[in-house]
């Protein structure tokens, strides 16, 4: 969710401004995203790396974050949308960790649409966490790795492949996003800033992903049909 800071800087606001529109661009995307029919939607909404931005700012997004999930949790409910928020838990403020575990808790059962907060996420620190697990999961395979790795970032369930990745702001990196979970996913770049990402722009993506043929190292022929795909971002 790129580009909250320059969206506020060109309209001579503090950067907060635009961490604050960013959360609104959250709201709608989240519904659009349900209405949509999508499985699974993860976005990155701090990562590791982002504790190096000035206290301030960080201060407003956890408090966003907070709110964000103590306001949604009721709605999410209503909606079938279960909520889990991705990452390390132990830096974060005490009364944000009982806001994920409340909402956590509240929509555990929903079956409608998986939403994924990654918060104070590092897709490289998840991985060698994971991997230092290995005297416990024994020899890993790909399965059991990613059940390690499901457990290390908090995550309800497993950690699912992506199908799309969607970067709005003009940037063009993976910024140690889903590292692993995103061995196969299609990437959109989006020129947009996210506090003006629309529903359409979600539509628009995933009509370009509609057109990508995913072959997986295969070969594509009549005779090889297109395996079905996994996981996150795809349209049920
Ligand atoms: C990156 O853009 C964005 C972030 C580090 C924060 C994302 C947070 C939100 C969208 C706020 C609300 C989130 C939730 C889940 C309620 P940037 O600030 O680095 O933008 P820039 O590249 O233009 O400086």
């Amino acid at each position: 969710m790129d580009g909250n800071g320059r969206w506020a800087s060109s309209r001579g606001l503090p950067r907060t401004d635009g961490h604050r529109a960013g959360a609104k661009a959250v709201r709608r995307t989240v519904e659009g995203a349900r209405s949509l029919g999508i499985h699974t939607l993860t976005l990155y909404a701090f990562s590791a790396d982002n504790w190096c931005r000035p206290v301030a700012e960080v201060g407003t997004l956890m408090r966003l974050f907070r709110e964000y999930l103590e306001s949604e949790v009721g709605q999410c409910v209503r909606e079938g949308i279960r909520l889990n928020v991705v990452g390390r838990r132990d830096r974060l403020e005490s009364t944000l960790v009982r806001a994920i575990e409340i909402a956590e808790a509240a929509t555990a059962g929903a079956t409608g649409l998986q939403l994924r907060v990654a918060i104070d996420y590092s897709s490289r620190d998840a991985i060698v966490a994971a991997a230092g697990r290995g005297p416990h999961i024994g020899s890993p395979t790909r399965d059991s790795f990613s059940s390690a790795l499901a457990e290390v970032v908090h995550a309800s369930g497993s950690v699912p492949d992506v199908d799309l990745l969607i970067r709005t702001g003009g940037e063009r990196r993976l910024s140690d996003f889903l590292l692993w979970e995103c061995a196969y996913a299609e990437l959109v770049f989006v020129e947009r800033s996210w506090p003006d990402f629309r529903s359409q722009d979600l539509v628009d993506a995933l009509e370009e992903y509609s057109r990508r043929d995913r072959r997986f190292g295969r070969i594509t022929s009549p005779a090889t049909p297109k395996p079905e795909p996994a996981g996150a971002g795809a349209p049920r």
